[in-house]
């Protein structure tokens, strides 16, 4: 089955059609910069184009950065807060005339990197980060997500995770790689002692730099790269809509 996969991020936004029996996209992904203000309607307009780009007609998936409920927005850290109490799977549908499913994007990123990437066949308590300009998480229990985690926003003493380790932080403060490493380092162990996974998968944009800190974490639980790097997003959300829509 070919569903469409969008991945609505800060600065971009990017969708192609997915192979959700194998979770590759069939052609490359079409990116567009994220309207700022990133309010709810010019977001929905540049979804809406891509799906005019691939001419699709069928059943579709998006991330969005938040915490969603059957395709409510429920939060909105760092997107338009015009988004909170937003029906986005509705809003999408309407400006595009698809079926939306929208899905919190770290969640999104987790599906598939459980599916087809670093968490394949991974039993146990997994929890997959995502680290941009947030920190998104996903956790699973055998396989089974836990979602809208949201452990981005957990107090790392007194400050929350995302605004002492994410990749905004390290290139705001212009932190050297070991430098940041140590703040992650601090923010893992405060996960590992709150939830002790089997696994840790770490994605974003720093996982194709993962040989530039993961040396220097020090937890005893394995820390892995995630495989799917920028494409995760498009390939879960797709996944999200199959699942949700089956
Ligand atoms: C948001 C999450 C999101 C994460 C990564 C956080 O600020 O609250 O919903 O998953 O950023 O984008």
């Amino acid at each position: 089955m070919i569903i469409l996969g969008i991945d609505i991020g800060g600065s971009g936004i990017k969708g192609a059609p997915v192979d959700v029996e194998c979770g590759a996209l069939t052609v490359p992904y079409h990116r567009i910069p994220t309207p700022q203000p990133s309010a709810p309607t010019p977001v929905a307009d540049v979804v809406a184009q891509i799906v005019r780009h691939f001419e699709w007609t069928g059943p579709a998936g998006s991330t969005f950065p938040a915490i969603m409920k059957n395709g409510v927005a429920y939060s909105a850290a760092n997107v338009d807060k015009g988004w909170i109490g937003t029906d986005a799977a509705a809003l999408l549908q309407k400006q595009s005339g698809c079926p939306f499913v929208v899905v919190n994007d770290g969640d999104a990123a987790g599906i598939a990197e459980m599916q087809y990437g670093a968490g394949r066949g991974q039993r146990g308590v997994v929890m997959m980060l995502t680290i941009g300009t947030g920190i998104g998480s996903a956790l699973f229990v055998d396989g089974q997500l836990v979602p809208n985690t949201e452990l981005g926003h957990l107090e790392v003493r007194g400050k929350e995770a995302e605004h002492r380790a994410s990749d905004r932080v390290r290139a705001k403060k212009k932190l050297g790689w070991k430098e940041w490493a140590a703040r992650f380092d601090e923010v893992l162990h405060c996960y590992d002692a709150l939830f002790s996974p089997n696994l840790f998968i770490i994605g974003g944009g720093v996982s194709k730099k993962h040989a530039k800190f993961l040396p220097f974490l020090t937890l005893r639980t394995p820390v892995v790269p995630a495989q799917m790097l920028n494409e995760a997003g498009i390939i879960g959300a797709a996944l999200a809509a199959s699942q949700l829509s089956a």
